[in-house]
């Protein structure tokens, strides 16, 4: 039997995830949406890329979660947008009341599953899925920092025109304005990009991957970017249902790594089999913990309008 994945969220970024996750073939899906008919006729959709990709995985649409019973991980995607002018932030009120009653729903369901959080403000509803779901910490996880990541090895490999599949980097902090990238650990095929390309250029390709959500929804102005971020999210689920045991930069409440306690971050942590095994911790320097507390405190401010 293959595992179950339930998408919430048919829209830009729910269905593209869905379709990653249908075309790799090892998990069967669920795709549900409030919307009638959305989700049935994207997983129609998908469902018919079966013969030409090669993959026998299922995948239904839905409006009830009595369909999503006994998922293994449940992605949650529901939501609103970003629209140009807006931040992440903008989003919290409207966003609340939508992730909240979806993660009811999802943990009646499937009390079992790892939850993966996608809407934004992202830590925020971390928190409140944390919160909402009463699961540990482990199992409700933000997808934030591989995006981010993705962002900054894909300027960087650009800058220098390398491949990308020789650039690591890192990004820490809340998804948002205050996010931490840090050169000191980017490296080019093992060399420091602080080697590599002067302090100017490094510092205006951080200021691009800090502002790079916004770059996009400027560009398409009437939503956010979803291709990036559902191979983020496929990315996780990935590592949790082949057991890969990644290390990833995820959003996860924080009880007192890196000096932080009752805050939803991104931070690098082990994902596997059981979603976080690890929260793995960095050796920072004095400025980039200082950036790291700012960020936190930023999110709980955030956060601190839900009044959790
Ligand atoms: P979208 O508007 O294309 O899709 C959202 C879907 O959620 C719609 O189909 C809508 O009908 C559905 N929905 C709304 N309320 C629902 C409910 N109560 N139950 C079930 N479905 C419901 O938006 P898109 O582009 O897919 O973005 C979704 C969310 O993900 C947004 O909050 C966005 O800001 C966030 N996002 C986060 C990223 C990250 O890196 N964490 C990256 C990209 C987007
Ligand atoms: C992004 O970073 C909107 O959070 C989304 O593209």
């Amino acid at each position: 039997m293959r595992p179950r994945v339930t998408v919430i969220g048919a829209g830009n970024v729910g269905a593209s995830c869905a379709q990653r996750l249908f075309d790799k073939g090892y998990a069967d899906i669920v795709l549900l949406d409030i919307v009638e008919g959305l989700p049935q006729g994207k997983a129609l959709d998908i469902l018919q890329c079966g013969p030409v990709v090669g993959s026998d995985s299922s995948i239904v649409g839905t409006n009830r979660y009595e369909d999503t019973a006994a998922s293994d991980v449940v992605v949650i995607t529901s939501g609103l947008a970003r629209k140009p002018g807006m931040s992440r932030d903008d989003l919290v009120l409207q966003n609340m009341a939508i992730v909240k009653g979806v993660t009811e729903q999802v943990v009646k369901h499937s009390p079992g599953c790892i939850l993966v959080l996608v809407t934004n403000p992202l830590d925020a509803m971390t928190h409140l899925a944390l919160k909402a779901s009463g699961f540990e910490r482990s199992r409700v996880i933000g997808q934030s920092g591989i995006l981010d990541t993705a962002r900054l090895c894909s300027f960087i490999a650009a800058e220098l025109r390398v491949s990308v599949k020789d650039v690591t980097a890192l990004v820490l902090g809340g998804h948002g304005d205050t996010m931490v990238p840090l050169p000191r650990l980017c490296f080019v095929g093992g060399v420091p990009l602080t080697e590599l390309m002067p302090a100017q250029a490094i510092d205006r390709i951080m200021m691009r991957t800090i502002k790079g959500g916004g770059e996009i929804v400027d560009l398409l102005k009437t939503g956010s970017a979803f291709y990036a971020p559902s191979a983020a999210v496929v990315q996780m689920v990935d590592a949790i249902l082949l057991n890969e045991r990644r290390v990833l930069s995820c959003a996860v409440y924080l009880n007192g790594e890196y000096g932080i306690k009752d805050a939803v971050v991104g931070v690098p942590v082990k994902l596997g089999r059981g979603g976080v095994q690890e929260v793995v911790q960095v050796k920072l320097a004095p400025a980039e913990e200082a950036a790291l507390k700012k960020s936190a405190a930023a999110v709980r401010e955030i956060t601190s309008i839900m009044k959790l």
